[in-house]
């Protein structure tokens, strides 16, 4: 490897741009690790999905398709942890305020309940999925409202993951409820596993700690929705705040390590990943979104490579 023969000096080297670049991740050195079957042609078949957007020298790819499918060709065991925002088939009809303004809640055709049978059942086929591609150590994120996250909780059970740890995200910006016949909503639940109860999941406790001040970080964590600043690129109507997936990085990965986003939306789970030197691996099926997520990881890229020290 390039880097181990360097001879050794006293002096520290002035790196070019170009070189800095290369540093960071080399192909070479660091490649994703998340090879696909059927990368290759299919003769007769149409192609199930395609690579949206693949940025080597930073360890970045997007697919395009149906996550199950994909996952289902990937290598088992190639994967160290998965965030996991699933559809939380909450846009049925009914009310919200966004903006001050009563407005139905609607957030995409792919977000509308199919009933508890269905919805359990895609939910076992997504999670199944993600379990195989999980290095044996590796960890899952799920996030959700009272919508889905009992159900992803249950399908995790029955699949044998190891729940770890319920995060109770609390946001402190939430909007009112406009009916004033509930609590407002102001929660999300993020539920992290293990792939099975033998792993041995990464924790990085101390860092959590010196985040929170030098006393253990608890299962509450407050966090505000996304800043216009993370929208400038268009929004997603469920994007997540690069603080929430940064954290969630942190605390159960190494640098270097491959992360996963099979419902990546915007991305922002691949902003977080770039700005802390994890590769990332995303996967979508819209193209609006696709284009949204392409904008804001070059973003990210150009801002690390910027900010590198001297
Ligand atoms: C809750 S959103 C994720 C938002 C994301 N965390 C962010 O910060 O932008 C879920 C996304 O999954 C996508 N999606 C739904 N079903 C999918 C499937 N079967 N395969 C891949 N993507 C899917 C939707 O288009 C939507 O963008």
């Amino acid at each position: 490897m390039k880097l181990m023969k360097r001879k050794k000096s006293n002096k520290s080297p002035v790196l070019s741009a170009k070189k800095k670049r290369e540093l960071i991740h080399s192909y070479k050195v660091n490649p994703i690790e998340f090879y696909i079957s059927e990368e290759t042609a299919i003769y007769g078949k149409k192609k199930l999905f395609t690579r949206y957007y693949d940025n080597p020298e930073h360890s970045v790819r997007l697919l395009k398709g149906d996550c199950v499918e994909i996952l289902n060709q990937a290598r088992e065991n190639s994967v160290d942890m998965i965030f996991a925002d699933p559809p939380y088939c909450l846009s049925n009809g009914g009310i919200t305020c966004h903006a001050g303004k009563m407005v139905s809640v609607n957030k995409g055709k792919w977000d509308k309940s199919k009933g508890i049978e269905e919805n359990h059942k895609f939910t076992l086929e997504w999670l199944k999925a993600c379990q195989r591609v999980l290095k044996p150590n590796g960890t899952i994120w799920v996030s959700g409202t009272t919508h889905i996250i009992y159900l992803v909780g249950f399908a995790m059970q029955e699949l044998g993951y190891k729940i770890l740890n319920d995060i109770i995200w609390y946001k402190r910006n939430a909007p009112p409820n406009l009916s004033c016949r509930y609590f407002t909503h102001s929660t999300e639940i993020v539920l992290w596993a293990a792939k099975n109860e033998k792993s041995k999941h990464y924790f990085d406790y101390k860092l959590m700690k010196k985040m929170n001040n030098g006393k253990q970080m608890r299962n509450v964590w407050e966090i505000s929705a996304p800043p216009a600043e993370e929208k400038k690129f268009g929004k997603h109507p469920t994007q997540k705040p690069v603080e929430l997936l940064k954290r969630i990085i942190q605390a159960s990965t190494k640098e270097g390590d491959l992360v996963l986003d099979p419902f990546c939306g915007s991305s922002t789970t691949g902003v977080a990943a770039v700005l802390l030197n994890r590769k990332y691996v995303g996967i979508e099926l819209e193209e609006e979104y696709l284009q949204l997520s392409k904008k804001r990881l070059e973003e990210a890229i150009e801002n690390k490579v910027t900010n590198l020290p001297d």
